[in-house]
């Protein structure tokens, strides 16, 4: 009788010591990159990002392209953009199947965001690994280049931000977020303030807890980041209503005092990594990718 439970103690050990070997620190799982507005799967920069990452990580990574990109980035409205993801990849692709990871580009974070908070019947998200989102809103329109966007966005911008014409048709103002005018943006702005579940009479708790269903959630923030305005809205921070001259802290927010999408709870959990790096806008370091984004892949 020893014997027998001496040697089957052995026998759960080894497997045990295999389960540990099979399973590494790093998750097995693919991942999903979402790249930025102006930007596109094809391009130079996103491209060599995704390989990168899946040389680095030897997980299977795959960059989302909606739409035609670039325009579509700048033009369609973040719930469709989301509902795209949602309905013709993230729950079509096979490889997906078993869970994924999602690394989020800036904007491409929102959309991130909303297809785990939004979409019925996907697949799992493991972790969320973002850089420089704006998660919290901005107070600017993202800097704009000379192209032909840019001539159109500009006139855009000009006309009111929180009109139904521009909620339609301009994906930044689904979360550009003006502190001196929330009580317009509470009630007019389509998506970022249902995506962080800050109108009273429409928290929906699903969305909180797929949030908070997340294993780890890494938030990247960039020093010299000066297209989200202010910088701290990587990290969930943002101005406190009504002014500029105050940014508070992420843990000072109501959305998080009161935890409206479950960020208090992953926190409090010891899952959010609250990751600050040198550089400007999106431009991490091949180390800082390797230290921060690498080991969640
Ligand atoms: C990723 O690895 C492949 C194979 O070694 C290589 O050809 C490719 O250039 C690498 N990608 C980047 C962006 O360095
Ligand atoms: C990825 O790879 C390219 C070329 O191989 C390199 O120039 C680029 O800076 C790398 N780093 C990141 C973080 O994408
Ligand atoms: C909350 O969201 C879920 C998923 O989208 C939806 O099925 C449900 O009806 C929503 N609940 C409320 C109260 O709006």
């Amino acid at each position: 009788m020893a014997h027998r439970s001496s040697s089957s103690s052995v026998i759960s050990t080894v497997i045990l010591a295999i389960a540990f070997t099979l399973v590494p620190i790093s998750s097995s799982f693919p991942f999903i990159v979402l790249h930025g507005i102006s930007e596109q799967c094809s391009g130079d920069r996103v491209k060599q990002f995704t390989e990168n990452l899946s040389n680095w990580s030897k997980s299977n990574g795959y960059c989302i392209e909606i739409g035609n990109g670039v325009w579509d980035s700048w033009f369609l409205p973040l719930e469709d953009q989301v509902e795209e993801v949602c309905d013709t990849v993230v729950k079509k692709m096979k490889q997906l199947r078993k869970g994924y990871n999602i690394v989020g580009l800036s904007q491409g974070n929102l959309i991130g965001r909303g297809v785990l908070e939004f979409c019925e019947g996907g697949p799992p998200v493991k972790n969320f690994i973002s850089l420089g989102g704006p998660h919290a809103g901005t107070a600017s329109i993202p800097l704009c280049g000379s192209g032909l966007w840019c001539v159109l966005v500009n006139k855009m911008i000009k006309a009111e931000i929180y009109t139904d014409y521009m909620q339609g048709h301009l994906a930044p103002s689904g979360y550009l977020k003006l502190p001196y005018n929330i009580p317009s943006y509470l009630e007019k702005c389509r998506f970022l303030p249902k995506l962080n579940n800050e109108l009273p009479d429409e928290r929906n708790t699903t969305y909180k807890e797929r949030f908070s269903s997340l294993q780890n959630l890494v938030l990247i923030m960039f020093e010299q980041d000066t297209v989200l305005i202010p910088k701290e809205t990587a990290w969930f921070g943002y101005y406190q209503d009504g002014a500029f001259d105050l940014i508070l802290p992420p843990q000072q927010t109501k959305l998080y005092v009161e935890d409206w999408i479950g960020l208090k709870t992953l926190d409090t959990a010891g899952r959010v990594k609250y990751i600050s790096v040198p550089g400007f806008h999106l431009r991490i370091s091949d180390g800082d990718a390797k230290q921060y984004v690498v080991p969640y892949l």
